[in-house]
């Protein structure tokens, strides 16, 4: 079992206050519209839930779970779809919501297969942009933190489905075995 140590990066109330500010930018830019927020399992639960209480407006919802191969906390190219869309997407104006972008794969896999089913708008909402990262060119349209560097877990976000429970985001740093 490998041991770490881990140092806050955002904390609760940094967390809720930016995902209250992206909720006022969400509502302004959709209020009014058919909106369908697609979610992107598992790490994204906690950021969801928040989002979708803070919008305080109709919307519809629905979760998608993709998997990348790969090691350890390394992603790859090779993106697997192990729960679709299951609501009708045709015409409605969808907005992906995601923990953290990082390659940019999974988000690229996913705007593939929503623009295949016809919606009428596609944006995308992530809680942590890890831009310098990025391997394949993807737009984010409303972002909650910009993450240079490290790996970071807690709000949802895992290292080896540890860590999610916590209310902040914390940077992981491996301390050997
Ligand atoms: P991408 O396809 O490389 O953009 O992968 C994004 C996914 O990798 C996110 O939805 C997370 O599940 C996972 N991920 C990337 N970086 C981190 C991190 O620092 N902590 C936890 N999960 C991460």
């Amino acid at each position: 079992m490998k041991n770490f140590t881990k140092e806050v990066l955002f904390s609760k109330d940094a967390i809720l206050g930016r995902v209250k500010g992206l909720a006022e930018d969400i509502r302004r830019d959709y209020y009014g519209k058919d909106l369908l927020l697609i979610g992107v399992l598992n790490g994204v639960f906690m950021f969801f839930s928040d989002l979708v209480k803070y919008l305080d407006m109709p919307v519809k919802v629905d979760f998608v779970r993709l998997a990348s191969y790969g090691s350890g906390a390394k992603s790859s190219g090779d993106v697997r779809v192990l729960k679709g869309i299951e609501m009708s997407v045709t015409g409605r104006d969808v907005l992906v919501v995601e923990d953290i972008v990082d390659t940019g794969y999974t988000v690229d896999v996913l705007i593939k297969m929503i623009k295949a089913k016809n919606a009428n708008s596609i944006k995308v909402c992530a809680l942590i942009d890890k831009a310098e990262r990025r391997m394949v060119d993807v737009p984010i349209d409303y972002t909650g933190f910009a993450v240079e560097k490290g790996f970071v877990v807690g709000y949802g976000l895992d290292y080896d489905e540890q860590f999610r429970y916590f209310q902040e985001i914390y940077t992981l740093h491996e301390t050997g075995v």
